[in-house]
């Protein structure tokens, strides 16, 4: 089952001699279930890309489809609905409430959507989460890695059939990216959520279905990670820091 059908995506910031081609003829599609990752250099397009499939961003041509939904058909307004109701985000810089604590980040989006936390859904999330000892803490009060749990719980909690990741684990240490790559993974495959996720540490891509590598605003589907050996040259695994910028 299609969730995501991307078609002919453009981006260009700008004008005339300033003019950016940030993406050029983007097209790919994503399956239920599907977690797949993103990859390219500084630059190159991919959180434009995200951006755009999210509805963050409007692209200059082309259409982006989520669960059947035409995004760029939708008036600002739906869209924005749509999106709360239909896709989780979650950014390399947390973006948490500082005024409020771990569980009222966790539920804000309900709380937005005019609906009720269910007490049942908010334990279940704060346990695999491992914050039900921290749910009454402020963000400030957190390591990096429970932040981005906290994140992570608020882009669950409406259970959305997307979720788009921008370099989750670009602030975190190792061992914290590793614990926010299983949180993603057992996301996945427990609630058949499709996610796409932008990342330069190519010691989490082996967790994925997919690999997409972004150069200069084209798109290119690399396949199945263990599947690349054709690709070996450029998706090489580096050890446990080691970065592809
Ligand atoms: N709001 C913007 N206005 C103008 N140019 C932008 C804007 N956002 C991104 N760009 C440009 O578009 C290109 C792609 O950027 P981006 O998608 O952020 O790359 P990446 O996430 O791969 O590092 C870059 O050249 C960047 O400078
Ligand atoms: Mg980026």
């Amino acid at each position: 089952m299609k969730i995501l059908e991307v078609q002919n995506l453009s981006k260009i910031y700008g004008k005339g001699e300033n003019q950016i081609n940030a993406l050029k003829n983007v097209s790919f599609v994503m399956e239920k279930g599907e977690f797949a990752a993103i990859v390219g250099e500084s630059g190159s397009g991919k959180s434009t890309l995200l951006n755009c499939v999210g509805g963050l961003d409007t692209p200059t041509a082309g259409r982006v489809f989520v669960d059947g939904e035409d995004l760029f058909q939708l008036d600002e307004r739906k869209r924005t609905i749509f999106r709360r109701r239909n896709i989780g985000f979650i950014f390399q810089e947390f973006h948490l409430i500082e005024e409020l604590n771990v569980e009222q980040n966790i539920t804000f989006p309900l709380l937005l959507d005019g609906r009720k936390p269910e007490k049942e859904r908010v334990e279940e999330i704060l346990e695999v989460l491992g914050l039900a000892d921290r749910r009454k803490h402020l963000p400030s009060q957190l390591s990096g890695g429970q932040q981005q749990r906290a994140a992570i719980g608020r882009a669950l909690i409406m259970q959305p059939t997307l979720i788009l990741a921008d370099e989750p684990t670009g602030n975190l240490d190792s061992a914290s990216s590793r614990d926010v790559m299983e949180l993603l993974v057992r996301a996945s495959r427990r609630y058949q959520q499709t996610i796409l996720m932008i990342t330069h540490n190519m010691n989490l891509v082996s967790d994925m279905d997919r690999v997409f590598r972004v150069t200069d605003g084209v798109l290119k589907d690399m396949g199945g990670y263990f599947g690349a050996d054709n690709h070996s040259d450029s998706l090489e695994r580096g050890n446990e820091d080691e970065k592809l910028s």
